[in-house]
């Protein structure tokens, strides 16, 4: 018997009921592509290759697949027309045939597939050496989905699609979830001789395991018991019901594994990718997106966005703040209605405060940004008060400049710092000055443009 396992992804179909202009597999579920999360279940099972079908919009899907994962095993077969899943896999038939390879093929539009699951199909395919295996479940509401014919002594007799389903074989709860093993010495013959002959015109990769049987080959069913792992993404209401899913289960496990307090589970939105510490708590509206870290202890009040940023511990992030590509040290303080982007970085015990935005700015150890500011391209040293209304002009409508505010420095409210431009350690500006030369440590500048005063 062969250990070689090479697993097939469907991808190339447009996906007409989402009515989008956007290729369905592309569509995205915790913020990444529906057929990101299939090849990461692939991925999974430690395979020889990964081959992704693409079609419509074949460079979008390429593109997308490679930008999150960068692994040889992953390579890509061009179905020219979307002639139906068993005309996709036949454009994979030179990479796989005539070898001894176990092909799995699995769905780009049914994302939350486990690869254990996988795994346990691929098993007991090759216990019983069966030419073709198929995994079923049972569903209350099987509409729309392949249905699994059985014969008299429960075994697989074919797969109906529900288009071509009579009203009794529509009846039947047991379904096709659309995903197979099959040997590949048997497979390319098979596909060879499908017709089109059907409701919809297509060659249906579901055929084959009836072509199987009719040459005296035997088909084995693997029947899984969670339901929810096969739904597919076939239409927006679909995809909103499994984004509701993902979303239950990520927050159940922050909850019990990472001792995370919800104030209310159904609004808060966590990406499954997010990493939270114990005992932070997370109020109502809370969304934290991509490769975000928190600490313990935080506290993440109402109406807070958070992507892909490090936050440290006991942080407390008030009403209606962003956060964004940033930094924020241990026992900070943010917002409420502040804006962190573009890698602000935020020191220990530093707090910016009510309608204050940082971009690409360091705000040293204990220093404060309370009111009404503007830091860009600024480095700020220890203990410095940054007064209300005080901007860092950056930008002089062709290029960005720098800012460095030194140690225990005084920012006068509505201090304007035309950058280039360094003020001191010790320095203190008068309220209203307009900064347009270097400060000298431990001077006190006052003024429009600012001037050196005793
Ligand atoms: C398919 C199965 C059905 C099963 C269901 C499970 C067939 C004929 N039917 O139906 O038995 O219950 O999945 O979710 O296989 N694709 C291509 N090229 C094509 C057509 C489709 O790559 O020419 C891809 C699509 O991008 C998609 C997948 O195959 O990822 C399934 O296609 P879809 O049209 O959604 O099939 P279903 O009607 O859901
Ligand atoms: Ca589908």
């Amino acid at each position: 018997m062969t250990n070689r396992l090479d697993i097939l992804i469907l991808a190339a179909g447009l996906g007409t009921r989402m009515r989008s202009n956007l290729a369905k597999v592309l569509h995205k579920l915790d913020g990444r592509p529906l057929i990101n999360h299939v090849v990461e279940a692939a991925l999974a099972l430690e395979p020889d290759t990964v081959c992704v079908i693409v079609g419509h919009q074949a460079e979008d899907v390429k593109a997308a697949v490679s930008d999150e994962f960068r692994d040889e095993r992953i390579c890509f077969a061009l179905q020219e027309k979307q002639l139906g899943t068993g005309d996709a896999v036949a454009s994979t038939r030179e990479l796989y045939d005539g070898t001894d390879s176990t092909i799995v093929v699995l769905t780009g539009d049914v994302p939350l597939i486990k690869p254990e699951t996988i795994r346990s199909m691929i098993e007991q395919h090759r216990v019983q050496g069966t030419a073709a295996t198929i995994l079923s479940v049972r569903l209350n509401d099987p509409s729309g989905y392949g249905r699994v014919m059985r014969d008299r002594s429960g075994g697989f007799a074919r797969i109906v699609e529900q288009k071509d389903a009579s009203d009794d074989e529509k009846k039947v709860s047991e379904i096709n979830a659309g995903f197979y093993c099959f040997s590949a010495s048997k497979l390319y013959t098979a596909i060879g001789q499908l017709s089109s002959d059907n409701a919809q015109g297509e060659y249906y990769l579901t055929d084959v395991p009836g072509i199987f049987l009719r040459q005296g080959d035997s088909v084995g069913i693997f029947t899984a018991s969670d339901p929810t792992e096969v739904e597919g993404v076939n239409d927006r209401r679909q995809l909103a019901s499994l984004e509701r899913v993902f979303r239950e289960q990520t927050i159940e496990r922050l909850m019990l594994e990472s001792g995370v307090t919800f104030i209310d589970p159904s609004s808060a939105y966590i990406s499954a990718k997010a990493a939270l510490g114990r005992d932070t708590i997370i109020c109502q509206d809370v969304t934290i997106e991509g490769n975000t870290v928190l600490g313990e202890g935080c506290t993440i009040r109402p109406g807070v966005r958070i992507v892909n940023s490090t936050i440290g511990s006991y942080v407390e992030i008030k009403d209606n703040s962003f956060v964004t590509d940033s930094i924020v040290g241990d026992g900070c303080t943010v917002g409420p209605m502040a804006h962190l982007r573009g890698h602000a970085e935020m020191i220990e015990g530093s707090k910016v405060g009510n309608f204050v935005e940082l971009k690409k700015t360091r705000l040293g150890r204990g220093s404060k940004a309370s009111h009404l500011t503007y830091l860009g391209d600024a480095t700020i040293g220890e203990k410095t008060n940054i007064g209300a209304g005080t901007i860092t002009c950056n930008y002089d409508g062709k290029n960005k400049h720098a800012t460095v505010i030194g140690d225990g420095v005084k920012i006068g409210s509505d201090t304007m710092l035309v950058a280039p431009v360094t003020v001191g350690d010790g320095a203190s500006t008068g309220a209203g000055s307009v900064v347009t030369k270097d400060v000298l440590d431990n001077e006190l500048v006052v003024g429009v443009p600012a001037r050196p005063k005793r």
